[in-house]
């Protein structure tokens, strides 16, 4: 095998080294806020912090927040209820205006939209920066949401005369009006209601604030300049000099915000402060969900001190976050700003749309003497360095709903192409065609399935995209030709950042036409990444976008071929020798608005950019792009994964809640680097992550450029068959992984799945995220995640009865139960009621399964019924999009013990073709668990019916006893998948 040689180049080497030492020399979360802001190191999260604190220290009544409406500005039409947030200024004779807007949306969720009038009218304001443009950036709906933002006029007033004139209006909406928003004017709030209960308040505790544009005042060219140094001192003098001001001063900028110092740089600020918060609270709602991403427990916890509780708040700003602390709040590579909320039986979320660096506050406070509910409330606390205030507020009524209604507005996971699910195989680097096509063969030779081998950044000639390093692929088409014959792919990282090189066309190109991301002066940033200085291509403008597809051209991206597919890395974008190791604030992109504005958006319009690029260049093929930045409505574009985790047990158990929050954030195809990307992992770590990594809904081993050699083989027995059979349970599972990425696609439901999607009512199991559904399957999944561990206890979230996957024992009563689990079991556990259908047979890669038979796997219920679903369709094309699948439905009733297999789709020519071309894919195997045999119609034998014909197929039963179901298998009972069929057992 090629061995790594010297392909960094040094100065390169020497800054991540650099940054990797920082972490290795000091305590690691002293370095890592050194590199990245706290809130304290954040002038404007620090300010609205301190007001929120100001605030909660007086009693609501005797507190007149700054922000109230006019109830003369408010008018309702067709769905929209709109008027003006006036902001007080002491000393000054007219207060602040902000327009704002309710918008009642078709999908049932509400938009709460707020402006700055001075900044949003045409006029130029005196000061105001030429080169930038004047209104707040409004445009993070623009990129997340492709839901119909229209009003729905069948929204309809309900508040009386005698109301409005006190300042209150009342709007009914949603499924059969079920919910209503009432908006107070003075104080400020709105409640939202389901069938007369509050669910969500924005403003409940007054702490809107959103800063107006002001020439920088005379003080702020003094020193007084925030700096993170000082900060301490400046604290401390701030709180004597501040500690007799109002309440609403707290909430204003100081002049020292003018301009911010961090980590020896400086943002220039232009625009000066720009901060928008605003508090919102789940009444009775314990526990709060999501707001990727983050290396925390799935059930959030609270952030202003206390026993395991943070004591800064979560924070949303896309940072290269190598070695990333867990169990902590800090910013990592994406941001999701949607919050879920779940108690018994109720879901409700929220979605905050702002693209800036965002920090969110969480308590929750007791009940109130007074209060119906015995329930702890959440309250939230929204803080946003810039742009709109742009609010999504979804009642639910339950998750699945709340899932829905957020995907009808960002919209849902793409369908992946079926190879996309099947195991990865990465490391940094494989170094040259012979490594590549060794590694390949290793699979086939240890008869271990895989669909895709990756490419890191040595592949290139000197980190410039779009070329190869000749001397070590030198024909990099007859690689992918090679895999190609053997139905695999190969997937090629390609980064934001364009090596600044003479003659190298892509950067000259790029440059000239001026394409790329520029600094507050309005040249080109340039900055440190792989290549060495470096320029970003800023993917907000549409030429860009341009320029970027047609690099990707298969005729112009020389050496690549049809089954070549994309990893897009550092594009948060991660910068080197930028502040927080990213884009200066002040820098400029398209449209001329700040860095700042869009930070956590620009990642997802890289991909974006490459996604349209494999779409033009292969129209008919469904594109796989992997990202490692994101947003909101990144899950329409493909896979994500959760960055340089370590091979040590904490970062084993800290990936399934971060799956867990993706999952209800809507971006549910993610994985973690299986193994463990630095360092080695122990032969144990290593199964046991295989293990867990087989239900992750994108499933990649990956490793750094210094961990030693790791595919799944190296380690000898016991463990190459341990991880075989890790890897060939997932390929079985492969038709209901994919019905329930289907599923995902056009409902939003996660793969992996927590504890109240199928058991809402139980509080208890709010808190558990070590354990998952996964998929439709029913399967209820406990991965061992701790080190020399054999046994385990799985929850039992509801009262169905449950058996043990493996061997049927029967698990049934809400609580704890016992489950061994030595190195070569996964601990799971197969809900009654489920249906799940499987490919059992052992194959290369997943297309070679595509004209497989099928098993059905059948675990009844308490009551004796089971039901599941199958999604089918060519795995690759966009052929399904133009109606040519297979959706059955297989139904077992206790009624007449009928299985049955329907058609769940309309009949119309493109499902003829694609059947056509399954229809002789047979169910080769049906195993019912728990049935009892005495229930047979005929003894030892089913019959079918299909087409007014039938006949008998006899079964092997294995009978209960010993705590165990039954187990009844039918043998190929010659019935195919895509017929409409019964079974009479
Ligand atoms: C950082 C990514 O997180 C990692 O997965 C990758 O191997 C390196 N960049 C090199 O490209």
């Amino acid at each position: 095998m090629a061995r790594f040689g010297s392909r960094i180049s040094l100065p390169v080497l020497s800054s991540y080294l650099a940054l990797l030492l920082l972490t290795v020399a000091s305590p690691a979360l002293a370095a890592k806020k050194n590199l990245f802001k706290t809130c304290d190191s954040s002038p404007f999260c620090r300010r609205n912090r301190e007001y929120a604190d100001a605030a909660s220290c007086v009693k609501s009544s005797i507190w007149d927040p700054p922000y109230y409406i006019d109830p003369l500005t408010v008018s309702f039409d067709s769905g929209l209820l709109q008027g003006s947030i006036f902001k007080t200024i002491p000393d000054a004779d007219t207060p602040i205006e902000f327009p704002f807007q309710l918008v009642f949306l078709e999908s049932g969720s509400v938009r709460f939209l707020v402006d700055e009038k001075q900044r949003a009218q045409a006029s130029r304001l005196p000061g105001f920066p030429d080169n930038l443009t004047q209104r707040r950036y409004n445009e993070a709906s623009k990129w997340a949401v492709v839901g119909d933002l229209t009003p729905d006029d069948s929204a309809s007033e309900s508040s009386t005369a005698e109301q409005r004139a006190e300042g209150v209006f009342k709007i009914k909406y949603g499924p059969e009006k079920h919910f209503e928003a009432i908006l107070s004017c003075k104080p400020f709030r709105i409640e939202f209601f389901r069938d007369g209960e509050a669910h969500v308040v924005l403003n409940d505790r007054g702490l809107l604030n959103m800063d107006h544009w002001q020439p920088e005042p005379p003080a702020s060219t003094d020193t007084n300049k925030n700096e993170q140094n000082e900060f301490a001192e400046d604290k401390e003098e701030e709180t004597q000099d501040t500690k007799q001001q109002p309440i609403e001063a707290k909430g204003a900028p100081t002049s020292s915000e003018w301009q911010d110092k961090f980590g020896g740089f400086t943002d220039k600020k232009p625009k000066g402060p720009e901060a928008i918060a605003l508090d919102i609270t789940f009444p009775s709602y314990e526990h709060v969900f999501g707001i990727p991403e983050h290396a925390d427990k799935f059930s959030l916890r609270e952030t202003r001190g206390g026993e395991g509780n943070h004591d800064q708040p979560y924070r949303l700003y896309n940072v290269d976050i190598f070695e990333y602390e867990v169990d902590s709040p800090m910013a990592m590579y994406g941001a999701i700003p949607f919050m879920q909320a779940h108690k018994k039986s109720s879901s409700v979320g929220v979605f905050w749309a702002n693209g800036a660096d965002t920090w969110i506050d969480i308590i929750k406070s007791e009940p109130a003497d007074n209060a119906f509910s015995l329930r702890k409330s959440t309250k939230t606390h929204w803080m946003s360095e810039s742009g709109v205030l742009d609010v999504y507020v979804m009642l639910g009524p339950d998750a699945s709903s709340v899932y829905q209604q957020y995907g009808a507005l960002t919209g849902y996971t793409a369908l992946p192409p079926i190879y996309a699910l099947g195991y990865h195989q990465c490391r940094w680097n494989y170094n040259s065609e012979e490594d590549v096509l060794e590694v390949d063969a290793g699979f086939d030779e240890h008869e271990i399935p895989y669909d895709v081998i990756w490419l890191d950044i040595e592949y290139t000639e000197g980190k410039k995209y779009f070329t190869w390093w000749k001397s070590m692929f030198p024909t990099p088409e007859k690689m992918m030709q090679t895999l190609a014959k053997r139905k695999r792919k190969l997937v090629a990282i390609i980064d934001p950042h364009i090596k600044k090189e003479t003659g190298y066309k892509v950067y000259e190109n790029m440059s000239k036409n001026e394409l790329a991301i520029k600094t507050s002066e309005g040249k080109e940033y340039n900055g440190w990444c792989w290549p060495g200085e470096s320029a970003w291509i800023d993917t907000f403008s549409p030429k860009a976008i341009d320029y970027w597809k047609d690099q990707f051209k298969l005729g112009k991206f020389c050496g690549s071929e049809p089954n070549l597919l994309i990893w897009n890395d550092m594009n948060e974008p991660s910068v080197f020798n930028g502040p927080e190791v990213s884009a200066p604030r002040d820098d400029i992109h398209f449209g001329n608005f700040e860095h700042r504005d869009v930070h956590n958006i620009y990642g997802m319009t890289f991909v974006n950019a490459t996604v349209q690029a494999l779409q033009a260049r292969q129209p008919r093929q469904r594109p796989f792009v992997l990202t490692r930045a994101f947003f909101a409505g990144s899950q329409r574009l493909g896979a994500v994964w959760t960055g340089d985790n370590a091979a040590k047990w904490e970062y084993l158990q800290i990936a399934l809640p971060m799956i867990l929050s993706h999952g209800v954030a809507g971006f549910g195809f993610v994985g973690a680097d299986v193994g463990g990307f630095f360092g080695n992992p122990t032969p144990e770590l290593l199964t046991r992550w295989y293990q867990a990594g087989a239900f992750y809904p994108f499933f990649r081993g990956h490793a750094h450029i210094e961990s030693k050699r790791r595919e799944p083989w190296l380690f000898g027995e016991p463990y190459t068959s341990l991880l075989r059979n890790a890897i060939r349970m997932r390929y079985q599972l492969l038709p209901s992984i994919y019905t329930a990425f289907h599923r995902a696609s056009f409902e939003g439901v996660p793969v992996v799945r927590p504890m109240f999607l199928l058991a809402p009512d139980n509080e208890d199991a709010l808190g558990i995220d070590d354990q998952f559904f996964f998929g439709e399957t029913g399967l209820l999944v406990k991965p061992i995640v701790e080190e020399g561990k054999t046994e385990t206890d799985i929850y039992i979230p509801d009262d169905e009865i449950y058996f043990d996957y493996l061997d049927q024992t029967i698990y049934q009563g809400i609580g704890y139960h016992h489950i061994d689990a030595p190195l070569d079991k996964i601990p799971i556990l197969a809900r009654g009621g489920h249906i799940l259908v499987r490919r059992d047979r052992y194959r290369r890669s997943s297309s070679l399964m595509n004209h497989d038979p099928f098993t059905l796997v059948i675990h009844l219920d308490k009551t004796g019924n089971a039901a599941g679903v199958l999604y089918l369709d060519d795995g690759e094309t966009t052929a399904h999009a133009r109606g040519a699948y297979l959706y059955r439905f297989f139904i077992f009733n206790a009624q007449d013990n009928i299985l049955r297999s329907r058609s769940m789709q309309p009949t119309n020519q493109n499902i003829k073709s694609y059947e056509k071309t399954i229809d002789t894919v047979r169910i080769e195997r049906i195993i019912v668990v728990g049935f009892d045999k005495t229930q047979l119609k005929k003894s030892g034998a089913v019959e079918s019916f299909q087409d007014r014909k039938s006949w008998l197929t006899e079964i092997d039963v294995t009978e209960a006893g010993d705590g165990k179901a039954s187990v009844i298998v039918v043998r190929d009972p010659k019935v195919v998948v895509t017929g409409d069929w019964s079974i009479q057992f």
